[in-house]
C-alpha cells in the first residue's frame, strides 16, 4: 500500500520536473504537408538522416540548415531542413529542444513529405520543396490575451517596447519597459533586411490584431514577435499542457506539504513518547 503511494509520488515529482524543463519545450504549433511518402523508402531514410543532423548540430550552434542531395542509387528527392533556437538558449537547452521538436515532428507528421514544428524555445522544419533563404510572412499562429487588459498607459509602454524591438537589428530581439516585455526571433536563413521586414510585419499585425490585450503572440512562417505585460511568456500560452503542469505542481505542493506535516507529527509523537518513557523510567 505504502509502496504504491511512493511510486505515485515519484511519478508526480518526475512529471513536475518535466513541467519545469517544459518551459522551453512546450508546444506552440505544428503543421505537415498533405503529401505523404511511402514508409521504408529512401525518402524516409533521408528524412531521418536530415533530422538527426539537425539534432547533432544543435549541440553547438543555435541555428543551422542542411540540404540532403539525393544519392545516385536512390530516386529520393532533395530534402531541405533547418532549426532555429531562441537566441538566449544555451547549446544544451537548444539541443534538448530540437531533439524534442524532432521527436514530436515524427509523431505529428508521420510519413509526411514536409513538416514544421514550433516549441517555446525552438523551431524545426523540413521539406522537399526548398524554403531555405526564402522570406515567408504567412501567418501561422496568432494568440491574444484578454482584450480589455491594457490601460492606455500600459498600451503606450507596449507600443514603445515593440518600437524598440523593431529598431533592433538582430535575429533575436528582446526589449522591456516596466512590466512589459517583448521578444522577436527570425530564422537564421533570412538576410538582415528580410528579418527586419518580417519582424516589422509581425509587430504591425500584433498591434492591429491584439489591440489592448495583456499579451500577444504572432508567429509568421519565418519570424515571430510576442509581448506580455507582467509575466513570463511561457505562462501566457493558455494551452492545456501548461494548465496540467500547473495543476500537477499544485497537487505536488499540497502532497509534499501533507507528507511533511505527517512526518513532523510522527517525529514529534515519537519524541514525546520517548520523553514520557524517560520521565516514567526516571521516577
Ligand atoms: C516531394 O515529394 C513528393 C512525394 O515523394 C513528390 O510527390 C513531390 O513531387 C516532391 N516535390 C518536390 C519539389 O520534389
Ligand atoms: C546553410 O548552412 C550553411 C552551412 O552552415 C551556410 O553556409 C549557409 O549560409 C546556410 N544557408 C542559409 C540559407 O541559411
Amino acid at each position: 500500500m505504502a509502496h504504491h503511494h511512493l511510486v505515485l509520488i515519484i511519478m508526480m515529482v518526475l512529471s513536475a520536473m518535466g513541467g519545469c524543463s517544459g518551459d522551453t519545450e512546450s508546444f506552440i504549433f505544428g503543421g505537415c504537408s498533405q503529401v505523404k511518402f511511402m514508409p521504408g523508402t529512401a525518402y524516409e531514410n533521408s528524412v531521418n538522416t536530415l533530422l538527426t543532423s539537425l539534432i547533432n548540430s544543435a549541440t553547438f550552434t543555435n541555428y543551422n540548415n542542411n540540404t540532403l542531395q539525393p544519392t545516385p542509387s536512390s530516386s529520393s528527392a532533395t530534402l531541405y531542413g533547418l532549426y532555429q533556437c531562441r537566441g538566449d538558449l544555451s547549446n544544451d537547452r537548444c539541443s534538448r529542444c530540437v531533439e524534442r521538436a524532432v521527436s514530436q515532428l515524427g509523431t505529428l507528421c508521420l510519413d509526411a513529405c514536409g513538416g514544421a514544428l514550433q516549441l517555446e524555445g525552438c523551431f524545426v522544419k523540413y521539406d522537399n520543396v526548398s524554403f531555405l533563404g526564402v522570406e515567408d510572412k504567412t501567418a501561422v499562429m496568432k494568440k491574444c490575451g484578454p482584450s480589455i487588459g491594457l490601460t492606455s498607459d500600459a498600451m503606450a509602454r507596449r507600443d514603445d517596447v515593440l518600437a524598440n524591438l523593431e529598431a533592433s537589428d538582430n535575429t533575436y530581439r528582446k526589449s522591456g519597459s516596466g512590466n512589459v516585455l517583448a521578444v522577436a526571433q527570425c530564422t537564421g536563413d533570412l538576410s538582415p533586411s528580410e528579418c527586419q521586414d518580417c519582424v516589422s510585419t509581425a509587430i504591425q499585425r500584433l498591434k492591429m490584431e491584439c489591440g489592448a490585450s495583456t499579451w500577444g503572440d504572432m508567429y509568421l512562417a519565418k519570424c515571430y514577435a510576442r509581448y506580455s505585460e507582467g509575466g513570463s511568456y511561457s505562462r501566457n500560452t493558455n494551452d492545456d499542457s501548461n494548465h496540467n503542469d500547473d495543476e500537477i505542481e499544485k497537487t505536488l505542493a499540497i502532497l509534499i506539504g501533507l507528507i511533511a506535516g505527517v512526518a513532523l507529527i510522527i517525529v514529534f509523537l515519537s519524541f514525546l513518547s520517548k520523553v514520557c518513557e524517560k520521565h516514567k523510567g526516571g521516577k
